[in-house]
């Protein structure tokens, strides 16, 4: 998928550590208004954005403010070994984003911009044509929301994959062949492709009843 046009020329980030600060730079790159808080920084300049990324250690998901209505693109991780073990986020029945979704009412929200490296969010970032150019999955309910970010995904320098609905987020969550692996768009989508028959698709699988 390449020569997506963004319709985001605002972003707003909440997490202004390792992830938040890379998108943000590729961001300014791509000639995109953005407006980033830390935990201690006014939010409401952010909520303003046309879309906001969340990239705050997951376990704040509870703690972000009100982003009903909102296109909120989810790039937070599971990561038991920073967030501690939380029973909810080891449900095969559910995703992260799936969650995170539940406690934002009313919040349109997307998965991206979590599988790939704080190292390739700051290193690897190619204009579309380049053949170095790095796969970035993109999971929704919403086919304009999706569409939305993969055109911004596209700006930022890599190839939107196109998941599917927010419940396929779990074929590039951590545990996951995609997760942090550095995979042009081909190799990327056979990944997505198939999730289901690798150890944890079966295992998602089994749990959710042979519902994907
Ligand atoms: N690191 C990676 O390679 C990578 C790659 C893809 C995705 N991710 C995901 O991205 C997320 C952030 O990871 P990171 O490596 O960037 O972590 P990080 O460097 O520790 O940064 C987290 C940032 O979130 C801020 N924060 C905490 N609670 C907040 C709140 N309620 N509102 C606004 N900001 C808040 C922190 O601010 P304070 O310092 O003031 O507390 C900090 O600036 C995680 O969910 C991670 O799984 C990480």
């Amino acid at each position: 998928m390449a020569g997506v046009t963004s319709i985001i020329d605002s972003l707003g980030i909440l997490g202004a550590g390792r992830i938040g600060k890379a998108i943000a730079a590729l961001a300014r790159e791509a000639g995109i208004e953005v407006v980033i808080a830390g935990s201690a920084g006014p939010v409401e300049p952010v909520l303003r954005a046309d879309a906001v990324v969340l990239a705050t250690p997951l376990r704040q998901y509870r703690n972000l403010p009100d982003l009903g209505g909102v296109l909120v693109i989810d790039a937070m991780n599971y990561w038991w070994e920073l967030d501690g073990k939380i029973a909810e986020f080891e449900d095969p029945m559910t995703t992260s984003s799936e969650i995170v979704a539940g406690a934002l009412p009313g919040a349109r929200v997307v998965k991206s911009l979590n599988h790939l490296s704080g190292y390739a969010l700051e290193e690897l970032a190619r204009p579309a044509g380049d053949p170095e150019r790095l796969g970035m999955a993109v999971a929704g309910d919403d086919d304009a929301d999706v569409a939305a970010v993969t055109g911004l995904v596209d700006a930022l320098g890599f190839a939107p994959v196109v998941a599917g609905e927010l419940s396929h987020g779990v074929k590039f969550e951590p545990l996951t062949e995609a997760f942090g692996a550095d995979a042009d768009e081909e190799d990327l989508t056979e990944m997505l492709d198939r999730f289901w028959t690798s150890q944890r698709g079966r295992v998602v699988a089994r749990a959710r009843g042979g519902q994907n």
